[in-house]
């Protein structure tokens, strides 16, 4: 177990060891634990999260502010829109100047090639934690929590397990890569065999593969990539298939459209579930398109644990929260 995890950013799971990762569970699952009991658990009183938004959010910003809270802190919403942010604030000075208010920074800001490189600036620049609410690349908390919920349907264990990570279709917009990524980056790191399913246009970045592929060579677990949708429901223990945009091939919204019209089948029923193992588990984020991306008899039917999995985030968040914010 790490004891001594005061500090450290959170932008990526990859930057933190195994053993860090499993000190964050530990905590998570104390927490959790805790509060079912309703035991109080003021690791952080008096400290303040500021957690700046360039992009809308449900889960991550409710799950975060009720975290802090629970912890007894206090968490300050800044929506990058109606602060001088928006008039030219720096990420330096955003690192340099929230940093002196606050005893931790979370920051959500997707926008493509810039998103992770903005809060690694603040990051730069800050004398307290930053959290990555969300990139252009990573969704850690997302992962983590993803995992966490598989611990608790599969055991502790997880080595040998088959998660399908799939792209579906979804008409709303041309969503991050960083669900997917922070998926087949931490999955590979718990010896479990991960398949990655997309169309030949919906790659994810050549890079992050390559260290998925690594992870899954030193946990001994596999990696594999298939193209075929049907082909990656099979014998798979966990089903994780989202939508995401087509951005290794186009950042134009309309082409995207276009490309994503061709993969409109790529929907997840219950045929499609049958395919899989019979104690298989529907995984999803959330927000999901209904009856486009996934039908409703799926994500609100037996095997789905996206409300356990939105309930997670909570806990892994405060995890980290009391692990790196604390004095
Ligand atoms: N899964 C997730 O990050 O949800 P929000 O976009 O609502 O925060």
């Amino acid at each position: 177990m790490q004891t001594d995890l005061r500090n450290r950013d959170m932008i990526t799971d990859q930057e933190w060891s195994r053993e860090e990762l499993d000190t964050l569970f530990e905590v998570a699952w104390d927490l959790k634990r805790k509060r079912a009991l309703g035991e109080s658990h003021a690791l952080l009183r008096d400290k303040v999260l500021g957690m700046l938004f360039f992009f809308t959010s449900t889960r991550t910003r409710t799950s975060f502010e009720s975290g802090i809270a629970q912890l007894g802190g206090h968490g300050m919403f800044i929506d990058s829109e109606t602060t001088q942010i928006s008039h030219g604030d720096t990420a330096k000075e955003i690192g340099e100047i929230i940093g002196r208010y606050t005893d931790g920074i979370a920051i959500r800001q997707c926008d493509w090639n810039f998103g992770n490189q903005y809060i690694r600036e603040v990051a730069e620049a800050s004398r307290v934690p930053v959290l990555n609410m969300q990139c252009d690349v990573y969704h850690p908390f997302q992962a983590l929590a993803d995992l966490m919920t598989i611990m608790e349907k599969f055991g502790r264990d997880v080595r040998g397990k088959t998660i399908n990570v799939s792209y579906a279709y979804a008409s709303s917009y041309q969503k991050p890569l960083s669900v997917p990524q922070s998926l087949i980056l931490l999955m590979t790191r718990f010896g479990m065999n991960v398949r990655l399913t997309h169309p030949e246009e919906f790659a994810l970045m050549p890079d992050i593969v390559e260290q998925a592929k690594d992870n899954a060579k030193k946990s001994r677990g596999s990696f594999e990539v298939l193209h075929d949708f049907d082909e990656g429901f099979k014998g798979a223990d966990i089903l994780y298939p989202k939508s995401w945009g087509c951005w290794m091939t186009t950042e134009d919204k309309d082409e995207s459209a276009k490309i994503g019209a061709k993969y409109k089948h790529w929907i997840t029923d219950d045929q499609r579930m049958a395919l899989a193992n019979e104690d298989a588990i529907y995984m999803h984020c959330l927000p999901a398109d209904r009856n486009i991306e996934v039908s409703d008899s799926v994500i609100d039917g037996p095997q789905s644990v996206v409300y356990d999995e939105a309930e997670n985030r909570l806990h892994v968040q405060k995890a980290v929260m009391a692990l790196t914010m604390r004095s």
